[in-house]
């Protein structure tokens, strides 16, 4: 029987990179979700596609225990969560090339300006995602607030290995499954605007 154990791992220690084959027991494509909050989205993406695995990161201990104890209610098998800071773990802690799609939603915009060098979603941190996709693996980021937005827009066009593909055609692979977070269905139900962008990394 699945147990929490199972599904809420232990962030790696300093200079150890994660091994998704012996996480998972198989070369199966990765998928990652960043900030992933009381686990919703993975949930249902991860009930979808049953023979990808998927490694989700949250910060929050509570939030991350919360949706670890989702997957273990579910019984689903190819979630691990890690609580960790994304950041970190993304540029220090992963192996080249591994993931086919970052998801990105609703990360905490820190709306005040003296706090914008708390948002996640910076050049060094692009220019880490971009090192652990697949070529051709895309990120895909929503939010709700415009001018996280526009700064999201810049900073991806500042990287030159990724093309801006569209969000929602299922050659993309991002909409394929896709199922609304928390965040989303709350926002939607306030009638608030979402920003959505998808990128591909240059196969
Ligand atoms: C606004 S919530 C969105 C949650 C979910 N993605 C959704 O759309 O419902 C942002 C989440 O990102 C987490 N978070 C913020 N910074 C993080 C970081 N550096 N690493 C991991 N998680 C982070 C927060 O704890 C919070 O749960």
């Amino acid at each position: 029987m699945l147990t929490m154990d199972d599904v809420l791992l232990p962030p790696p220690g300093i200079g150890e990179v994660i091994d998704f084959r012996a996480m998972f027991g198989d070369n199966r494509p990765i998928e990652m979700e960043i900030g992933a909050g009381k686990g919703g989205f993975l949930l249902n993406r991860a009930r979808a596609l049953p023979d990808t695995g998927f490694l989700g990161i949250e910060w929050a201990n509570k939030i991350c225990r919360y949706a670890a104890d989702r997957m273990v209610r579910w019984g689903v098998t190819n979630v691990r969560l890690m609580r960790a800071d994304a950041g970190h773990l993304v540029a220090h802690s992963l192996p080249a090339e591994c993931v086919t799609i970052l998801h990105i939603y609703h990360p905490d915009p820190w709306p005040k300006k003296r706090h914008h060098k708390r948002r996640l979603i910076q050049p060094g941190f692009i220019a880490a995602a971009v090192n652990v996709l697949v070529p051709g693996g895309r990120i895909a980021i929503q939010t709700d607030h415009a001018d996280y937005f526009e700064q999201i827009r810049q900073v991806v066009a500042g990287e030159p290995r990724l093309i801006e593909v569209p969000f929602d055609v299922p050659e993309a692979g991002v909409q394929e499954g896709r199922v609304s977070t928390n965040y989303e269905i709350k926002y939607l139900r306030e009638g608030r605007e979402i920003y959505q962008l998808a990128v591909m990394k240059q196969p």
